[in-house]
């Protein structure tokens, strides 16, 4: 996959310029980035606060050619190239919360969305990225949840080398997911740099329950395993999981 990058100062969202711009037709690689959202927004219609320069904010279009119900595992695969890239430039160890938030040190550096739209070009897909670079003007309450690439190395990152491997990581993955067996090999590939894979006791709150159990690997599409304290399997499609510390 090649890059056309598209910089802004501000943007509502990159998200929304990026699907904005596959209905108008842009090809797969148009990388919309800005130096501040106005209105960034998370999962579950949550904001990602957004200033300048203390987060890298960036959508990829992608036309992905996989077979629909593979198409959950686009965010798992983003999850591996930031992993990846926070590893390679920074030294860190991530790990990555089902299904796709970045952790270190238990605590948020980085939010992946992935938004769909029809265009003439068939579905696209808008995968937003938030990395946190600096904890500027964060909120008291979201600093005990949230770090940085600068709270956990003492240094400032540069955002331009961040985005540069970054796209790097996701051509690598995103080709791979692309490949003969690729659901299969990304499930892997996730499964070793996710403590959220096995055997971990979690908390899944869902629309009208809240479940404990423990994680017991992916299903095909990348749905989480859960075996609830009662003995039960069941299937996470989508909500939030949270580990429970043990007392
Ligand atoms: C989450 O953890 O809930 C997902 C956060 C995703 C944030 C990124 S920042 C770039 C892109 N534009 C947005 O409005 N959101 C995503």
């Amino acid at each position: 996959m090649k890059f056309t990058i598209l910089r802004f100062d501000s943007v509502g969202s990159t998200n929304t310029e990026a699907l904005k711009q596959a209905k108008l037709g842009a090809g797969e690689g148009l990388c919309v980035v800005a130096r501040r959202q106005t209105a960034g927004r998370g999962r579950y219609g949550r904001v990602w606060i957004s200033e300048p320069d203390a987060g890298l904010y960036f959508s990829v279009v992608l036309r992905p050619k996989i077979a629909n119900r593979f198409l959950p595992l686009i965010t798992l695969t983003a999850a591996i190239a930031v992993y990846d890239a926070l590893a390679e430039l920074y030294g860190l160890k991530p790990d990555i919360k089902w299904a796709n938030d970045i952790h270190v040190n238990d605590k948020k550096i980085c939010g992946i969305l992935a938004e769909m739209t029809e265009s003439d070009g068939g579905l696209a897909i808008a995968l937003g990225i938030g990395v946190n670079l600096k904890l500027s003007n964060f909120p008291p309450e979201l600093i005990e949840t949230a770090t940085s690439i600068e709270a956990e190395t003492n240094r400032t990152p540069d955002a331009d080398a961040l985005l540069q491997t970054l796209t790097r990581r996701l051509a690598e993955y995103y080709s791979v997911l692309n490949d003969e067996n690729g659901a299969e090999k990304i499930r892997r590939e996730w499964a070793r740099r996710s403590s959220y894979f096995a055997d971990k006791s979690v908390k899944v709150k869902l629309e009208n329950e809240t479940i404990t159990g423990t994680t017991r690997g992916l299903e095909e599409n990348g749905a989480l395993r859960v075996e609830t304290d009662g003995g039960e399997i069941k299937i996470i499609q989508a909500g939030d999981v949270e580990m429970l510390r043990k007392v």
